[in-house]
């Protein structure tokens, strides 16, 4: 199965339009209530790092029936140093970010936290891309 969400940048109103259907669509087709909702949380954190960061991004979403694989690309400033980024509570998130309660420095951790294959790149001035695998098969 494949769908496809498009995000907006700055728009808060919107953030987690993506998640909140990947959640109706994961409640129907997997059991395991611990990986709806880890997928939906990583999701999540991704949009709203759009929204706060980017200018413009798309989720694409492939289910399978072994592993739901999810890329959020957006056009954006890019991250320049990913292994700083990835640190928890590294943020440069805005005065506006922090006033809608982000900026914590914790979503990119949150996200590789809670997917099982977790891959980030950049391009300083172009934007970022981010995929991630969630596995439905126990190994
Ligand atoms: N899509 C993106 N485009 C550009 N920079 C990004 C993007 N995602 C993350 N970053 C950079 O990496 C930093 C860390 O991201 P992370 O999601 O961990 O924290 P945050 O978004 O600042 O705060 P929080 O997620 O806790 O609300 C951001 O502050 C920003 O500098
Ligand atoms: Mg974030």
């Amino acid at each position: 199965m494949y769908f496809e969400f498009d995000i907006e940048g700055g728009d808060f109103s919107k953030a987690g339009y993506a998640s909140s259907q990947l959640k109706k669509i994961l409640k129907q087709l997997v059991g395991d209530h611990k990986i709806v909702k880890r997928t939906v949380v990583a999701l999540y954190e991704a949009e709203v790092n759009v929204v706060a960061h980017a200018f413009s991004g798309k989720v694409i979403i492939n289910i399978d029936t072994d592993k739901i694989e999810i890329q959020v690309n957006d056009k954006g400033p890019g991250i320049s140093d990913i292994q700083l980024a990835m640190k928890e509570g590294y943020s440069t998130a805005s005065e506006k970010v922090r006033e809608m309660g982000f900026g914590a420095g914790m979503g990119l951790s949150n996200i590789k936290n809670n997917s099982d294959e977790f891959y980030l790149s950049s391009e300083v001035g172009l934007g970022t891309k981010l995929t991630i695998i969630a596995y439905l098969v126990k190994e």
